[in-house]
């Protein structure tokens, strides 16, 4: 007899980046090259670790203790080393007990919003990285609340919107802030993060900050939330090793608590994520061993330096070529290795022109379709199916704007080139609905 094993009525689970990987094996078997922009693997696009920092590596794996566990917060030399170099920022100051680490943020971040009460919610940015909706929608079983990021302000909050949302959803308990954005790769102003706490404190939330892409700049000044958050506004910034060193298989990120002791309600909830971390043993001992070495050395800051400004000239790259074409838009960018395309509206009305696709790229694009994928979806598989791109959907990101996203993090010339060509390809070829493509 088969028993029933998942609760009635969960909502299904999606992740929309590696989501679409399938169909981009599809079209590689068939011998058709991909360029794969979904994912935010700097290594899989290509990065290489430089040999110091893998010397690093390599010795601390010759060091007998780091194979064993260590504090269920973490190695705590570690956590008095980030709390130091938050400290450096010159606000917020903390210190080892505030600093708890995790099996990568993604693993911080389900665990964050799985421990709050189930009638209270966490207002989410709409695009928002899927993790930080996921886990809020498995919490409260039905669809999050969302305030949107409007793209024609470079993808920045409406505060009139954020105040109404306070003022008529009272079960409202906090409210995320990616910064850098993921997806979108804005950078807040300190006036605007300033004005985050600010509607915080009037309205009783915490918040949470997701700053993983910290360190990847290439636009404007980031302000970390330490910097702005004062000594009442309980918080928890999100941060990682995924992106910056990066070493995303390492499953390395830590959570730091900010401002525990003004308010008892966040206090007991920090303490309650501590104690489950505790039933877990510990997280990922050899990476966190690695990371006072490695982000102190003067070659770090150097490294960081000049990928952030290898993005930012992709970034350039993209939006002068993109921003030339009408209907057509890439707004934000600044940090993090993200770029959002989106349309007017009307653009995604307009038939697909799929039957002048190959016949073999045709059929792909048929058998892919089942009648009831969103219209950015629709286009996004018409995109992989006839010019080899895989992006992600902009409502793969909780997001109700025609567009895609796709990474900038392509370390060869030539085939970001490449990519941009096929970009280019596949928008103007919704204007032309008889000329065939070279290269279709
Ligand atoms: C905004 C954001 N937060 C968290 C994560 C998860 O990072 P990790 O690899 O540490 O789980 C990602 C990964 O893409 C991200 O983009």
């Amino acid at each position: 007899m088969h028993k029933v094993l998942l609760p009635a009525g969960i909502p299904k689970i999606s992740y929309g980046i590696r989501e679409i990987v399938s169909k981009g094996f599809e079209m590689e078997n068939k011998g058709f090259p991909v360029f794969w922009e979904n994912i935010g693997d700097p290594i899989q696009k290509g990065i290489t670790l430089p040999e110091w920092i893998r010397d690093v590596i390599a010795r601390k794996a010759l060091d007998n203790s780091t194979y064993g566990y260590c504090d269920s917060k973490g190695v705590s030399r570690t956590r008095r080393y980030l709390a130091e170099r938050t400290n450096a920022h010159g606000g917020l100051q903390i210190d080892e007990k505030d600093i708890t680490f995790f099996n990568g943020l993604g693993d911080a971040i389900a665990r964050v919003y799985s421990q709050l009460d189930s009638k209270s919610r966490v207002l989410l940015p709409a695009p928002t990285y899927p993790a930080h909706s996921s886990a809020e929608r498995t919490r409260i079983k039905q669809e999050p609340l969302f305030y949107t990021l409007n793209p024609d302000k470079n993808w920045m909050p409406d505060f009139v919107e954020l105040r109404e949302m306070a003022t008529n959803h009272q079960e409202i308990v906090g409210i995320l802030v990616i910064n850098p954005d993921n997806p979108s790769g804005t950078v807040y102003s300190r006036e605007n993060l300033e004005e985050i706490v600010r509607i915080a404190e009037e309205n009783g939330w915490f918040i949470i900050c997701d700053e993983i892409y910290e360190n990847l700049v290439y636009d404007g000044e980031m302000t970390r939330l330490s910097e702005v958050i004062g000594d009442s506004v309980p918080a928890i910034a999100m941060k990682g090793i995924s992106k910056e060193i990066p070493w995303p298989g390492s499953r390395c990120g830590w959570l730091e608590y900010y401002n525990r002791s003004s308010n008892p309600h966040f206090d007991a909830f920090c303490e309650r994520l501590d104690q489950c971390k505790m039933t877990e043993v510990c997280s990922t001992t050899l990476p966190q061993s690695v990371i006072p070495e490695i982000m102190s050395d003067s070659r770090y800051n150097t490294l960081l330096d000049s990928r952030s400004q290898a993005i930012g000239s992709r970034m350039d790259r993209l939006k002068s070529l993109v921003n030339k074409m009408p209907g057509v838009y890439c707004n934000g960018g600044g940090g993090a290795f993200y770029a959002i395309i989106h349309f007017d509206p009307e653009s995604m009305r307009v038939p697909l022109p799929v039957e002048l696709f190959s016949p073999e790229r045709y059929e792909l694009y048929k058998s892919w379709i089942k009648g009831n994928e969103s219209p950015d979806m629709k286009f996004v598989l018409y995109m992989l199916a006839g010019f080899g791109i895989c992006s992600v959907p902009l409502s793969g990101f909780n997001c109700e704007h025609a567009g895609f996203r796709i990474t900038l993090l392509e370390e060869t010339t030539e085939k970001f080139t490449a990519m941009l060509t096929m970009l280019n390809e596949s928008l103007n070829y919704l204007k032309q609905s008889t000329v065939t493509v070279a290269g279709l």
